[in-house]
């Protein structure tokens, strides 16, 4: 009776100290959810998914507690890099559907209390959009300084040694103006030339134009791309050579320079003008410190740079965590850490991170180190299902280009964008026409959305389970991280605290049962909030078993 009091008690201050989050932060410790459109769902049967697709599964997203979706380009494309090279950044591409299916998708987005975010490519066009057509007409063009051009050397060899991030030199000869262009990516993708104030007026009012169509904000594609050394410097040799081939090189002279800050403040401004409009930042980065100043030093520049850090590598161990956690939380200036476990260009985390046996065990313990510590989260589609990477087996069978050229090597990122697994049918009900762009991952028969809606067990309800508590538990939600049992090599352990409240989140990264004891004080019981084992209603602080890879959740009494 007491105990119970003393809980209803805690509640009400908690109500009391948590009002409402302003609208203009609503995506503090929101879940994001990515959507490559290509491969979400079809719905005029020519295996290439559209945007019908994605209004067609609104209701899936609210229910799994959706808060905003990213989608990857669905602009015009000649569709090189599939999508990421854009002819026209203020239309929808015909195969993706039309600009009055964009605004239903908006629309019935915002009806079910979902916002939606679009990809910003900002670096680099299609060679075939329109600026650069006139770009490359002549060298006195009004656009003839919209692109990054120079000469090449006096023998006729490009500029310098840049490297393209996809292979080979970063240099292309183009025959009318008898320059060289600098494109980061494809030879397809040509960089714009930021230093110049028209590119970042165009690029500022396509922002403006698309947040009028009720955009939620940005996810800035490339961002650390945006600059080059104005010299032309050669970058420094590396040891070893890249998937294509080529020694390695620095990036010191072309990623990430201090210019990158001034565009970011800008663009800042411009969403200013809008309410509750976010920047997402693509950000690649070396360290923590670099990443805090994604944030600006006035807290001008994105809201949310990724973390990339956090998880998008392959060391899976509590030491490894325990530290990108500790970093996160302290050395952000108390901004809201985006962690990212799953993209569209990385393999996916459950194959990443799986040891071939125990991959579904991990796949929880990622949820939940996704989905407990204070931080906005990011969740890729397919994800909550385990959907594994389904790489092509042959070289013919690969669409994406990096993948062609890489092989065997890099076999590209095909494996990670398949289709989403909704059934258990031929096509995994992706579509209901010719075959899908991408084939179906084989493990479609048993992960899928039907079959995991109605298993009580399954990752999928693991994850709707976890994002529920997140949002109606404050202490979960936005209660500070405390990381506990600092030294122990298997298990990562930390509190989440706020009014005084605590739960208690412990992550078995071994195969092993661990049993874990923790010295807190008064409390000593706990109350089991969710678990990827069975843990029953209750648990002990002083002699809690995991499981091998067990991740559990529990309120401290
Ligand atoms: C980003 C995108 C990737 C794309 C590249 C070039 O890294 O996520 O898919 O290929 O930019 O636009
Ligand atoms: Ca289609």
């Amino acid at each position: 009776m007491v105990a119970v009091l003393v809980l209803a008690a805690a509640l009400a201050v908690a109500q009391k100290t948590s009002p409402a989050r302003a609208d203009s932060d609503w995506w503090k410790n929101a879940v994001i959810y990515e959507i490559y459109p290509r491969s979400f769902g079809d719905t005029n049967g020519d295996g290439v998914g559209d945007l019908n697709g994605i209004t067609a599964h609104l209701d899936y997203l609210r229910d799994l507690g959706v808060d905003a979706i990213w989608i990857a380009p669905f602009y015009p494309s000649p569709q090189v890099d599939f999508g990421y090279d854009i002819s026209d950044y203020l239309a929808i591409d015909p195969q993706y559907g039309t600009m009055a299916d964009f605004d239903k998708l908006v629309a019935e987005a915002g009806k079910r209390r979902m916002r939606v975010i679009i990809d910003l490519v900002l670096n680099h066009t299609s060679d075939r959009h329109a600026w650069f057509r006139e770009s490359r007409a002549s060298r006195a063009n009004p656009k003839a300084d919209w692109f990054v051009w120079r000469d090449g050397k006096p023998d006729g060899q490009p500029p310098n040694n840049w490297l393209s991030i996809f292979g080979h030199s970063a240099w292309q000869l183009d025959a009318a103006r008898r320059q060289f262009y600098y494109h980061a990516f494809y030879k397809e993708q040509p960089d714009l030339n930021w230093r110049n104030p028209d590119v970042r007026k165009a690029m500022y009012d396509t922002m403006r134009v698309w947040m009028k169509r009720g955009v939620a904000g940005f996810r800035l594609d490339a961002v650390t791309s945006l600059f080059e050394d104005p010299q032309v410097r050669d970058e420094s040799a590396r040891p070893g050579r890249n998937a294509y081939g080529d020694a390695n090189v620095s990036r010191e002279y072309t990623d990430n320079l201090p210019e990158v800050h001034d565009v970011l403040r800008e663009m800042r401004q411009v969403t200013n003008e809008f309410p509750g409009r976010i920047l997402i930042g693509e950000t690649y980065l070396p360290n923590i410190e670099e990443l805090a100043k994604m944030y600006g030093q006035a807290n001008d520049e994105t809201q949310m740079p990724m973390d990339m850090q956090f998880a998008m590598h392959g060391n899976f161990s509590a030491a490894v965590f325990r530290k990108k956690l500790r970093e996160a939380e302290t050395q952000l200036n108390g901004n809201m850490p985006l962690i990212v476990t799953d993209n569209h260009d990385n393999r996916r985390s459950v194959d990443r991170f799986g040891d071939g046996t125990h991959n579904q065990e991990i796949a929880r313990l990622v949820a939940t180190l996704l989905l407990t510590p204070r931080a906005t989260a990011l969740l890729y589609y397919g994800q909550e299902l385990g959907m594994a990477n389904n790489d092509p087996k042959r070289v013919e069978d690969v669409r994406d280009p990096i993948g062609k050229a890489g092989w065997p090597k890099e076999k590209g990122r095909d494996g990670e964008r398949t289709p989403m697994q909704w059934d258990g049918t031929a096509n995994a009900g992706f579509t209901k026409g010719r075959a899908p762009w991408l084939a179906v991952g084989a493990d479609h028969a048993e992960r899928n959305v039907a079959s995991e809606l109605r298993d009580r067990k399954s990752l999928l309800n693991y994850y709707k389970t976890l994002i529920r508590l997140r949002r109606e538990n404050a202490a979960l939600r936005d209660g500070l991280v405390k990381i506990v049992d600092e030294n122990n090599a298997n298990v990562l352990s930390f509190l989440r605290q706020k009014d005084g409240m605590t739960v208690l989140v412990a992550l078995n990264f071994s195969a092993q049962a661990q049993t874990v004891r923790y010295d807190l004080g008064g409390a000593k019981k706990l109350k089991t909030l969710v678990s990827s084992f069975e843990a029953g209603e209750a648990a002990s602080a002083d002699g809690l078993v995991l499981p091998g890879f067990g991740a559990y959740v529990g309120a401290m009494q």
